[in-house]
């Protein structure tokens, strides 16, 4: 016992009571701050005084020096299965410190327009970062029409939103925050973001990381600048079916949607082509067109009722599914794509064809899709709880 202790103790830098030789050693290994409060030798002179308080004040700018290139720098850490970082705008680069405050402020409710709500409200860990409703419940209790998507992997997207509305994560948040789900409205932006950027948490951090002046106020473009880079962030992978560890059900159901057509849309290490398709969801008719998707968006009528493939990363966790969130179970959204949708539909995409599979296969292509589940979780600050929003 007594050996091991004494190992212990030159190992790991603490040692007051260890062997004379050992305590030699420490000194010299372990530098200042470790010699466990005994004073130094009383030998030296003022100079000497002079010297170490010199050297404190080094290290001390040498330090500082670190963190700030650190907080200034980004590093990636790409899970399994995800090949390349997400393309990073040339006017918002990543840094630690953004990263960092975009966090805070995703997870502020302060940003809202009554301030009943945060970005997290909608899109929530336990919910696969989207909200288990139907369709979302904007601030002032207004109720939107599409469901919430999933945010993981969201930096992968050049367009956003079910229909591509938005041309990168700025926009897209720019368009949140002054839209419905935040509800604070175009004319009460820049308002609002002067008010947040003034708030004393943000203050400084907006001035340092922006470059911003004493007297320049924070835009609405700063914040959406810090939410996006904390956005591109957020990945997931480095699941089962990255990982090599499919088995029985899910290696059975990867064939079915390798070989089947699935990855015609669903492709790439994100699952999705980044297109827009029409299959059959909640097609309206001429006189009652409800939500035409893309055909808004580009006024084409070719691009009616098309919308973007979403990614099937973690997409056992966000029921209900399709853009109106009328299917409420992952196998009832197999069996309708592997059916090749709602043939009655004009217009309807010929990726989308009658596999023609047993009850047992869609099973399976189930247990796939549960083997794209990732691991992680965005970091909850604060109190997120909203009268409607499931948790
Ligand atoms: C009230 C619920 C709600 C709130 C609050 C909310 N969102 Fe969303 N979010 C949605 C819905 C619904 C959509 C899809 C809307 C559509 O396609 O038209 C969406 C879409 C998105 C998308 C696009 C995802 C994709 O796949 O294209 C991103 C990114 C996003 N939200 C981020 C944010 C940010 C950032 C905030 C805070 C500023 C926020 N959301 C607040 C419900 C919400
Ligand atoms: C022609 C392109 C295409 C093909 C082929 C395709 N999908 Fe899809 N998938 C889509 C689009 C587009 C949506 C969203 C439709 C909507 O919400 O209106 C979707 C939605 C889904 C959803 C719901 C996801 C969510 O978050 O709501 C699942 C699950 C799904 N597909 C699985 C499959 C499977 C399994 C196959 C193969 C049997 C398949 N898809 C084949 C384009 C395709």
């Amino acid at each position: 016992m007594q050996r091991v202790s004494q190992l212990l103790t030159t190992v790991f830098c603490g040692g007051a009571t260890a062997l004379a030789t050992a305590a030699l050693l420490l000194t010299s290994a372990c530098g200042p701050g470790d010699h466990s409060g005994q004073d130094p030798p009383k030998r030296e002179g003022p100079d000497a005084k002079a010297r170490a308080k010199e050297q404190a004040a080094e290290a001390k700018a040498k330090a500082a020096a670190e963190a700030k290139a650190k907080a200034e720098s980004w590093e990636w850490t790409l899970p399994t299965g995800l090949s390349s970082p997400p393309a990073i705008p040339d006017d918002n680069k990543m840094t630690a410190a953004k990263v960092k405050l975009g966090h805070q402020l995703f997870m502020d409710k302060r940003l809202s327009g009554d301030g009943s709500r945060s970005c997290y409200s909608c899109h929530q860990n336990e919910l696969g970062n989207a909200d288990g409703r139907k369709t979302a419940l904007g601030a002032g209790d207004k109720p939107l029409t599409r469901n919430t998507p999933t945010i993981w992997n969201v930096g992968y997207h050049a367009e956003l939103y079910w229909d591509g509305r938005a041309k990168g994560l700025e926009a897209q948040m720019l368009g949140a925050w002054k839209g419905g789900n935040m509800g604070v409205g175009a004319d009460n932006l820049e308002a609002k973001a002067a008010e947040i950027g003034g708030l004393p948490p943000y203050k400084s951090q907006f001035k340092e990381i922006f470059g911003l002046d004493g007297a320049d106020p924070v835009k609405p473009e700063h914040v959406a600048k810090a939410i996006s880079a904390y956005e591109r962030s957020l990945l997931c992978a480095d699941s089962p079916y990255d990982t090599g560890k499919l088995e029985g059900p899910s290696q059975r159901g990867w064939e079915i949607f390798r070989d089947r057509g699935c990855r015609t849309c669903h492709d790439g290490d994100n699952f999705t082509d980044g297109k827009f398709h029409n299959v059959g969801i909640a097609v309206g008719s001429e006189k009652e067109p409800g939500d035409i998707g893309r055909g808004k968006v580009t006024g084409a009528a070719e691009d009616n009722y098309k919308f973007r493939t979403p990614t099937l990363r973690n997409v056992s966790k966000t029921a209900p599914y399709f853009h109106d969130g009328s299917v409420a179970t992952l196998k009832e959204a197999v069996r309708y794509m592997a059916s090749g949708g709602d043939r009655k539909v004009k217009g309807i995409d010929s990726g989308l064809q009658d596999l023609k599979l047993t009850d047992a296969q869609i099973d399976d292509l189930v247990a796939f899709l549960e083997a794209l589940s990732c691991a992680g979780s965005l970091e909850v600050i604060g109190d997120q709880k909203v009268a409607g929003i499931p948790e």
